[in-house]
């Protein structure tokens, strides 16, 4: 894409942004959350995928599971999840208020989807009560501490703080919800409680800072509207964020696990 576009944000539709952005963001986080998934799930397994989004990890843990495992992936809006294979279940679901059957999960999974809810610990305690007395539940949220603790330049830095913030006023999103992961987890019951992180670099223009930067741009617009900060300062950021030359340490990405005691 050509960065000296100014424009360049505006002529994408939301869910366009939104695909790409889900895509992206699959590239960078699902390496690390495989890895993970490599060492606790089994074939045969059946499995939750809490907030699908893209789809990618729910496919891939269908394919772990192989033919004789099943894996249930749910979330409140499914348009972008793909075409499931025959082991793999879409289903419109809210964690925090719709059904889910008790005790038949081996394994219990969301990642970014616990730090956007202001019902986080009913969510937690859904995925819990799902899970097989012996089974594994995984949160996988982020940190943006190393993010914000850097040089960012002006005005992107007060872009990405203005819209974190607008999110947390609205739905109770907490960006820091990674440190507190285990501690989280331990609080639902559940015991063997472990955790990792990984950050990587993000380049300005590349998937490493769109499957952020994606964000800002599909949810700028609104934050216009509401007066948050003018357009020119929106077209700015954005047009920094996309620079070349922009290079900046993402936010931690912190998954943490435990079991549900036998
Ligand atoms: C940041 S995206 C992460 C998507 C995917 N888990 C991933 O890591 O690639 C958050 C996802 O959670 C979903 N979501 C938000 N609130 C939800 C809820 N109450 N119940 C289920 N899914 C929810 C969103 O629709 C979105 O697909």
């Amino acid at each position: 894409m050509d960065t000296t576009d100014k424009t360049a944000y505006r002529v994408e539709e939301g869910a366009d942004l939104e695909a790409r952005r889900l895509e992206y963001l699959g590239a960078m986080f699902d390496p690390a959350s495989t890895a993970l998934l490599e060492r606790l799930v089994r074939p045969g397994d059946h499995v939750l995928e809490v907030g699908v989004g893209g789809g990618s990890i729910a496919r891939w843990l269908a394919d772990r599971v192989g033919p004789d495992g099943r894996v249930l992936a749910t979330d409140i809006d499914l348009q972008f999840a793909g075409e499931p294979p025959a082991n793999l279940e879409l289903r419109e679901h809210d964690i925090t208020v719709d059904p889910l059957p008790e005790a038949s999960f081996d394994l219990a999974r969301a990642r970014g989807v616990l730090q956007h809810l202001d019902r986080r610990e009913d969510a937690l305690e859904r995925m819990v009560a799902a899970t097989k007395p012996g089974g594994w539940v995984v949160a996988e949220d982020a940190d943006f501490w190393t993010f914000e603790s850097q040089a960012i330049p002006e005005p992107l830095a007060t872009v990405c703080r203005t819209l974190q913030d607008a999110y947390t006023e609205m739905s109770g999103h907490d960006r820091y919800l990674g440190r507190r992961l285990v501690p989280f987890l331990r609080g639902a019951g559940l015991v063997d409680v472990d955790a990792e992180g990984h950050v990587f670099a993000m380049h300005g223009g590349q998937p490493s800072a769109e499957w952020y930067f994606l964000g800002i741009a599909r949810a700028g617009p609104a934050l216009v509207s509401a007066g948050l900060f003018d357009e020119d300062t929106l077209t700015r950021a954005l047009t920094q964020a996309r620079d070349p030359d922009f290079a900046a340490l993402s936010p931690i990405a912190v998954a943490a696990w435990g079991r549900k005691p036998a």
